[in-house]
């Protein structure tokens, strides 16, 4: 088969886990990660070509990518911000948080972008409670314990 989409430079680093793991099942996950980061977006047919070149079932990988959020089928906007809003999240202000998101960008949380530069998404534990509250802004992490409007406005500021 001919791939289009996965290039030769991701087929060696997906090899590469599949030398590392056993079961090739396991090389879902960080293979959907190296197709993320090289196209922002997980469509169909980079799950047809990764189920093709890893010879797993097409349903194992659709499997993976509904049940974790950081996989996004469909981009939705240039920027995605992720806003946790589990407990200890919630504890540490989230929700201001998310009302500062949403007066700086314009855009309403889980709403369709209005204009494109931003789709902002409440999601559950992204991992980082430790800086509770969390949110990424594409693959940044960010500590969300002393930001305020000034410091928010400045870091997306950086995402044109
Ligand atoms: S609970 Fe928010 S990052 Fe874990």
């Amino acid at each position: 088969m001919e791939y289009k989409y996965l290039t030769q430079e991701l087929r060696q680093k997906i090899d590469k886990y599949v030398q590392t793991f056993p079961v090739k099942e396991q090389v879902i996950i960080p293979a959907l990660h190296l197709i993320y980061s090289k196209y922002r977006d997980i469509e169909f047919h980079h799950m047809e070509e990764l189920a093709e070149y890893l010879q797993v079932p097409l349903s194992h990988i659709e499997g993976v990518i509904s049940f974790y959020d950081m996989f996004r089928r469909k981009r939705k906007a240039r920027h995605h911000i992720r806003l946790c809003k589990n407990l200890p999240c919630h504890i540490m202000g989230c929700k201001k948080l998310l009302e500062l998101f949403e007066k700086i960008t314009g855009e309403k949380a889980n709403e369709e972008s209005k204009n494109g530069r931003f789709y902002i998404e409440t999601v559950e534990c992204i991992g980082a409670c430790s800086v509770a509250p969390a949110f990424m802004i594409d693959d940044d992490l960010y500590d969300g314990t002393k930001i305020t409007e000034e410091k928010l406005y400045e870091i997306l500021s950086k995402y044109t």
